[in-house]
């Protein structure tokens, strides 16, 4: 109103003035019109700016005394963060040890804080200043994905994780390790013809594995590999994951999102149909268990005992009129659960065979302790009581995720300044906590020594050097469950097979982060089937051993199977065959 009364004035103040042509006046009186305009947005603009600033004075104060790198005016370092994956990992990990224990990256406005020394993540990870991670709500599709506990922040995550933290209790996952054994056997069996020394990609195939051990325990479902739902939702988080890397090295993030609004929401999509799919069958079957139960008068609810894995025990709760949760609220964490145990524990394993085919006297020591278990009996299941006697393939495992991480960087939103050692991190930034290859706290930081993990040496260092799972309130839920999966599959894989490597050890060094870590070389070797030790140099053992195909014939999916696994890979850009098996 204000420009146009001004406009107003200015042209009866200019009529007045002089004697112009009624054309130039018009002209005239635009011109002012936008120059008052120009001056108000200029105005504000200078209003919006000094605000901005005054409100993050102390943020740029706080990251003035933290060491690091500046980057670039406006876009800070997002420009050494472009290009491959592996490039960016490889910057940060360098910077990361640059400065260490502490240091700041500025991706155009976004401030990121590493820390890295024990004591500062003792500090940050037992905050409760710093539990959010809104940056990925923002991703997928602004919480369009629903809520679950890796969205979630304040009370709704308090009262979602109280939940669920009973679902993965001990009690709760002794009754998967024969889930898990059933289908490492049947892994093994998989690999029996190609048991002759034959070089294997096995990433996709543990990952296949992996996930439905997933299904079969916390889900309590048995999903048919040719679902056409799994297969979209498999191919959207493989987008959903690089969707998500490339926002989080964005300059702009806001932008990033508007620029691929369309990608992120068709991918959301799919990303939460498959887990919607898994809920609504379980809440049927679910509802026919009662009512046939009720109709015996045998009901009674046991989620109030959890006994129940994941799905069921929420389902039941929300049937029974005891659940804290909505259907809406079991949706949205049913999605979380999936995306974040689907392909951490398979990195994990996959890196831990190959570390064990590089370095053979570590691999001979387990198979002893295997042997000193089971015998050479391999197709003894594996009990609860026998995984806790495996603590040389525990430490083996701990070593693994010390060299390679799953989850190399785990980030959060800080809400409140957090004073550490030396410095404080300041509110509306974002921490990394990292464990890196510390050479104050392991004498050959770089070398594969599952020694470092005896309880000798384990008890004189530092408890927080090292966290594959995270520790404090926001710990992964998942920890004991994916220790015991990777526990059995490594054990099962050992017992049967002798693993020997592909390539050069050097190459694991290349390594791309999709959110979790994945060798860019792939995960390549051979493996030779073993009777009593010794490995069979002719005939495929597992073929062979009849007691060993009626234990997996029940779950045998015959070529179909591999067929679906070609396809689904293929789909999402990722091949499993053989360097020379692509035609
Ligand atoms: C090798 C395997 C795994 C590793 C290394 C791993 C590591 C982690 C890490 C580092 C976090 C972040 C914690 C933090 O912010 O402080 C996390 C969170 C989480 N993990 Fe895992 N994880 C693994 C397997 C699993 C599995 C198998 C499941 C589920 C079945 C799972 C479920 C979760 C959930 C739900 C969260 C979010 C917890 C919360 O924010 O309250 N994880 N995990």
């Amino acid at each position: 109103m204000g420009v146009f009364a001004f406009a107003r004035y200015s042209s009866a103040a200019l009529g007045y003035q002089c004697d112009l042509e009624p054309a130039v006046k018009k002209v005239l009186i635009h011109c002012s019109t936008m120059l008052t305009t120009v001056w108000l947005v200029i105005i504000v603009c200078a209003f919006w700016i000094m605000r901005y600033c005054w409100k993050r004075r102390r943020l740029w104060y706080l990251a003035s005394k933290i060491p690091g790198l500046s980057g670039y005016p406006i876009v800070g370092s997002a420009l050494d963060l472009t290009g491959t994956n592996e490039k960016c990992l490889k910057f940060l990990r360098t910077h990361l040890k640059k400065y260490y224990p502490t240091v700041k990256i500025w991706v155009g406005s976004w401030l990121w804080v590493a820390v890295s020394d024990p004591d500062d993540v003792e500090t940050v990870i037992k905050s409760t200043k710093c539990l959010g991670r809104k940056f990925l709500k923002d991703v997928l599709d602004h919480g369009r994905a629903g809520d679950g506990l890796i969205t979630l922040s304040g009370d709704k995550w308090t009262y979602h994780r109280k939940e669920i933290m009973p679902t993965f209790k001990l009690s709760v996952l002794k009754n998967y390790i024969s889930i898990f054994q059933k289908y490492s056997f049947e892994l093994v069996n998989k690999w029996s013809s190609d048991a002759n020394g034959k070089e294997m990609d096995i990433f996709n195939v543990i990952c296949y594995y992996n996930l439905h051990m997933v299904f079969s325990t916390i889900m309590g479902v048995d999903i048919d590999s040719n679902n056409k739902k799994l297969n979209k939702y498999l191919i959207s988080i493989h987008n959903l994951k690089k969707l998500i890397i490339d926002f989080l090295r964005n300059p702009c993030p806001k932008f990033h999102s508007l620029l691929y609004a369309k990608k992120i929401k068709n991918n959301t999509k799919d990303f939460v149909d498959f887990p919607n799919f898994v809920v609504s069958e379980k809440i049927s079957s679910v509802k026919n268990k009662m009512i046939e139960n009720r109709s015996n008068k045998e009901y009674e609810s046991q989620s109030g005992n959890i006994k129940l894995g994941y799905l069921d025990h929420l389902v039941e709760s929300l049937l029974s009129g005891s659940s804290v949760l909505s259907e809406e609220e079991i949706r949205g964490e049913t999605v979380s659960t999936m995306f974040a145990g689907f392909e951490t524990t398979a990195p994990g394993s996959s890196f831990a065979l190959m570390l064990l085919a590089f370095h053979p006297d570590i691999q001979d020591r387990a198979f002893q302790e295997l042997v000193d278990i089971f015998g050479y009996d391999k197709m003894q299941p594996a009990t609860f009581e026998d995984l806790k006697e495996m603590t040389y393939l525990e430490q083996i495992i701990n070593e693994t995720l010390r060299l390679y991480p799953s989850i190399p960087i785990t980030m959060r939103d800080v809400e409140e300044e957090i004073p550490i050692k030396n410095y404080i991190i300041p509110a509306d930034c974002t921490i990394m906590i990292n464990f890196l290859r510390n050479p104050k706290y392991f004498t050959d930081p770089d070398k594969f020594d599952p020694d470092n993990f005896s309880p000798e040496k384990k008890s004189t260092r530092h408890p927080f050097v090292f966290k594959p799972f995270s520790d404090g309130p926001r710990i992964c839920v998942g920890a004991k469950y994916a220790m015991l999966q990777m526990k059995v599959l490594l054990s099962t894989i050992l017992r049967y097979y002798k693993i020997l490597p592909v390539g050069k050890l050097e190459d694991l060094e290349r390594l791309e982060s999709t959110i979790s870590i994945i060798p860019v070389l792939g995960v390549k070797l051979q493996v030779k089937a073993i009777l009593n030790g010794a490995i069979l140099t002719q005939t495929p053992l597992v073929n062979s051993d009849t007691r060993a195909r009626a234990l997996t014939s029940t779950l045998q999916r015959s070529t179909q199977q591999t067929e679906w696994i070609f396809r689904l890979t293929s789909c999402s850009g990722l091949d499993p065959r053989p360097a020379g098996n692509k035609e």
